[in-house]
């Protein structure tokens, strides 16, 4: 069982008050959030890869895939999640809200821009832009295309159909915030740094993944505001849960690489075990402090 410490650890939970009571955690809202994206800015194109384009060369075949499996599911997310994002951006409620959503498009947008030079200066892949995202593509499983081409298109073009829809709004949310960035991208992002540092390899690209890093964590700790605001409202609660009960299956199977086992499968020099409980310890974590319990999840998905 996680301490509160740990919970906080996270990076995207704010201070707590009372160790003795969840719901007293204080979050940061997004006037905060976007004070702190001023004071964390950074720039993707100051980053050097010239080490990288060295280790790179010098890795063996079958570790390259592996790799590239991993590094298209970024890839191509981050440029899925900074086109999808504006009907978000369009359903704020507040001033506050406004400025952090914006800031939180110009993140992602500069996530893909990582990936598209570290795409092109490291693995050497010539063309324009968009060609390499079409290359990437050929890497991913149809659980990432169900989600990312999917779900997520269709919840973003829902909230451009109506942004004060507050449902859609909730179910976005639910899905980006919760699932893409808390649950999978912060889980890929841990055991691919640990990996990189542990084998002193890609300095370039592990500089860049932090820096992303810890732009995701206050994305999610947005999303983790948001839904905890909304979940004072019990037939929101439960939308969510719901939500939650259809998304996490499809979760599990976006962690899947190709052609795998999806009972039995390692990613890198990790087991599944280990990448499961890591992605959805960290989730349960951010349900408690929105005042979802696990065994209202069960029920749901029972
Ligand atoms: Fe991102
Ligand atoms: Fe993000």
């Amino acid at each position: 069982m996680p301490t509160l410490l740990e919970l906080t650890s996270q990076g995207d939970v704010g201070t707590i008050t009372d160790e003795s009571k969840l719901p007293t955690i204080e979050l940061m809202g997004p006037e905060q959030l976007y004070q702190l994206w001023e004071r964390q800015n950074w720039q993707s194109h100051a980053i050097d890869f010239t080490q990288d384009k060295l280790d790179w060369a010098g890795l063996d075949e079958e570790l390259r895939q592996s790799l590239a499996w991993n590094l298209s599911s970024f890839f191509i997310g981050e440029e899925r999640v900074t086109t999808q994002f504006s009907g978000l951006v369009m359903a704020y409620e507040s001033q506050s809200e406004e400025a952090f959503l914006t800031t939180q498009q110009v993140d992602e947008a500069r996530h893909a821009q990582h990936f598209n030079r570290f795409y092109e200066q490291v693995l050497g892949m010539d063309g324009t832009f968009e060609d390499r995202l079409a290359q990437a593509r050929n890497d991913l499983n149809p659980a990432f295309i169900e989600m990312f081409d999917g779900v997520l298109v269709d919840s973003g073009q829902r909230l451009i159909e109506n942004p004060r829809d507050i449902e859609a709004k909730v179910d976005f949310v639910v899905l980006y915030h919760m699932i893409i960035e808390g649950t999978l991208a912060l889980t890929g992002q841990w055991f691919l740094t640990e990996y990189m540092e542990r084998r002193g390899i890609l300095p370039g690209w592990v500089e860049g993944f932090k820096l992303i890093s810890k732009d995701e964590h206050r994305h999610v700790a947005y999303g983790t505001w948001f839904l905890r605001e909304k979940a004072r409202d019990s037939a929101l609660r439960q939308r969510m849960i719901e939500r939650l009960a259809e998304l996490i299956p499809m979760a599990s199977g976006v962690l899947v690489p190709p052609g795998a086992d999806p009972q039995n499968y390692e990613i890198l020099d990790y087991s599944m075990e280990e990448t499961n409980s890591f992605a959805f310890n960290a989730l349960g974590r951010r349900l408690k402090v929105i005042g979802i319990d696990m065994a209202s999840l069960a029920a749901a998905a029972a």
